[in-house]
């Protein structure tokens, strides 16, 4: 086992300890259930620690990673998460957190045979396609990458909304709201990029909107 495997589960049993110690019966508490507020959807990113740069406890954030933060609609496992975190666990809120400095994100604006990873960075590049006036037009390669990331996180959002497990929520309820956020790494502050999504959705609701029956909304 290498050192990093057997400090990582001495370091487990230290915290477990530690909780215990503090709190006799948290891990039986754990154990029963949860019952998030929120589903976060992020990068796989190895710096980008949700619970820890979020001071989340477990139980409290629903999770889920993949590479540059892709809401993907005919990917089972997003669908998934959705569904369940929708429809299970009544999510008031969903987040989609980019961050600067992103892997993937640098990727797609520069094109080259990756294998299985071009398949996957291909709805970043259609992201790409969409806004390519207004990021071309940045002519420095850090700042074009970083209005990317944001508007990558935007249009990730979007798509949460298309899916009708949140459209059935939607109308049913209101909730959940979708928010887009950006993790800046070497600030270590994540920033909410303060888009109202049902507002930015209207416009495109002639074209998502999945609502069954009525006038449509133009
Ligand atoms: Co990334």
């Amino acid at each position: 086992m290498s050192d990093f495997l057997r400090q990582a589960l001495a370091n487990n049993e230290r915290w477990a300890e530690r909780k215990r110690a503090e709190d006799p019966e948290y891990f039986e508490r754990l154990a029963r259930g949860q019952n998030p507020e929120i589903l976060y959807i992020g990068c796989s990113d190895s710096r980008v620690t949700v619970e820890e740069m979020l001071g989340a406890a477990p139980g409290q954030v629903f999770v889920h990673r993949n590479i540059a933060n892709q809401v993907v609609l005919t990917d089972a496992n997003v669908g998934a998460v959705l569904q369940y975190a929708v429809e299970q666990l009544h999510v008031e809120h969903i987040v989609v957190c980019g961050h600067y400095e992103c892997g993937g994100v640098a990727s797609a604006l520069a094109p080259t045979d990756m294998g299985q990873l071009n398949n996957w960075l291909q709805t970043l590049r259609d992201v790409y396609r969409l806004h390519r006036t207004e990021l071309d037009a940045e002519l420095d390669d850090r700042l074009r990458s970083r209005l990317l990331v944001e508007l990558n996180v935007r249009e990730q959002c979007l798509n949460v909304i298309k899916s009708h497990h949140v459209q059935r929520a939607w109308y049913k309820t209101g909730f959940p709201k979708v928010h887009p956020w950006v993790f800046d790494i070497e600030q270590g502050r994540v920033r909410d990029l303060g888009l109202d999504m049902s507002e930015e959705f209207a416009d495109l609701r002639a074209i998502y909107d999945l609502k069954p029956v009525g006038p449509r909304a133009r």
